[in-house]
């Protein structure tokens, strides 16, 4: 027996999943999320899996990574196809690092991967993210005709002060030009992300930065406060003095600031960092990973989710691709069998049993607008329900129906309420 891991149990060297993932997989939906681990500066508040040109040296490029990232499509073709559960994708999302600097070819040969191994479904959502000084009209409109419909982009902040010290090398111009490009462009779905909370960020720069962003014609908005994460040049910034930590309530001053300013123009709210100006421009990959649905990440580090099955690939990019070369050479054309020698870039796995999934659950769907159900509630999870809905951090009319969704103030304290739901 492989001994166990001490951050999960170890991955197979073929990818195959154990049979708990497979029951009820027909009836579920696929998404695909597929990680470009480059960015061309490093920002000093991320931490998120990413590499500039100097930090790779040799050790792996952007064309190594794309041809590990299509092997592993073949991979998943292979492991979700077994006994017969072939389904089309749903939701595809391109995300990063910064996709838009690998350029419309790899975007396009990987989309077409997934097209030719799964198929889309024919109102499938096909997300990138881009960063407003890699993406020009020309990008945009090289990705629409390989099939992408939706947006989402970096702004962050209009203010060139906050700009500054969240180290983006991009003008808060540049990003509201580029919604106007990808709308004539054709995309269906355009998002702008937002950042509030920066060290020395006033309310009339972030309310600036709202009105910036329902301006420009998106139709979703995601705002999500600093955080400062350890091992950030931010975090030795904070540690050192050099800027101040975020405070706790300015950042819940600035979140209520963010849904009147969007409430008023028009978006509702639908996660608690999430508004989207009707049902349709809502993210329907997020949802996915919200609402327990089945996802596979291609690319370094990249997390899946099938069936209570969770894995995450090894994180290096050099790794990534060692770990996938064993099995190019024979990768096309493609019979539905993987070559010999083939081996998973999986780092490690979980298994969730009916409790951790109750759990997630929870903590998850709390978040959404649609909230959850009081009689999914265990006795001490309902007991905690009912102590929120008195003070005021449930809504009273839902709570009448049965459900459990967060008000305005409740959505400040989301994360610790939903924890005391799982009792
Ligand atoms: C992969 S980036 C988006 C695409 C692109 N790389 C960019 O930055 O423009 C995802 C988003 O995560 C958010 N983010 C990353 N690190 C964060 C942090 N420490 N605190 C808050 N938001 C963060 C930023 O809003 C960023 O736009
Ligand atoms: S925020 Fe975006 S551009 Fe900045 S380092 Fe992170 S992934 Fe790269």
């Amino acid at each position: 027996m492989p001994s166990t891991l001490p951050d999960g149990d170890p991955v197979p060297a073929d990818g195959s999943l154990p049979d708990q993932a497979y029951v009820g997989m027909a009836d579920r939906s696929l998404s695909f999320y597929l990680h470009v681990p480059f960015c061309a500066t490093r920002c000093g508040y991320c931490d998120f899996n990413t590499y500039t040109a100097g930090e790779l040296g040799t050790a792996a490029s952007p064309q190594s990574w794309l041809d590990a990232a299509l092997t592993e499509i073949d991979l998943a073709a292979k492991v979700l196809g077994a006994r017969g559960n072939q389904r089309p994708v749903s939701t595809v999302f391109v995300g990063g690092g910064t996709p838009s600097m690998v350029g419309a070819g790899p975007l396009t040969a990987l989309l077409d991967g997934i097209r030719d191994r799964f198929g889309l479904t024919p109102d499938a959502e096909v997300t990138t993210e881009a960063n407003p000084e890699s993406t020009d009209p020309d990008l945009l409109g090289r990705l629409r005709d390989a099939g992408y419909t939706r947006l989402s982009l970096g702004m962050q902040s209009t203010s060139t002060r906050v700009l500054r010290i969240l180290d983006r090398t991009h003008t808060a111009g540049r990003a509201l030009d580029v919604v106007g490009w990808a709308r004539s462009a054709g995309f269906e779905h355009v998002n702008l992300d937002l950042i509030y909370g920066t060290p020395g960020e006033t309310d009339a720069e972030f309310a600036d930065s709202l009105r910036a962003a329902v301006g420009s014609g998106v139709d979703h908005v995601s705002a999500y406060s600093l955080i400062v994460e350890p091992g950030t040049r931010l975090a030795r910034q904070v540690r050192t003095g050099a800027l101040p930590m975020p405070d706790d309530d300015v950042l819940a001053d600035r979140y209520l600031l963010a849904d009147a300013a969007l409430t008023a123009a028009g978006f509702s709210w639908y996660e608690v960092s999430n508004w989207a100006r009707d049902v349709d421009a809502r993210c329907r990959h997020n949802l996915a990973y919200w609402t327990g649905g089945d996802w596979w990440g291609v690319g370094p580090g990249a997390h899946s989710h099938v069936g209570g099955v969770r894995w995450w690939n090894v994180k290096h990019p050099a790794a990534y691709a060692a770990a996938l070369a064993a099995g190019s050479p024979a990768r096309r054309p493609f019979d539905g069998e993987m070559p010999g020698g083939f081996r998973s870039p999986g780092r490690a796995r979980e298994v969730l049993d009916a409790d951790a999934r109750r759990m997630e659950d929870i903590l998850l769907r709390l978040r959404l607008s649609d909230g959850i159900a009081v009689d999914e509630l265990l006795h001490t999870g309902r007991a905690a329900a009912r102590a929120a809905a008195a003070d005021g951090l449930l809504e009273q009319d839902w709570w009448a129906r049965g459900r459990a969704v967060l008000t305005l103030r409740g959505r400040l304290l989301a994360d610790g309420i939903a924890l005391r739901l799982t009792d």
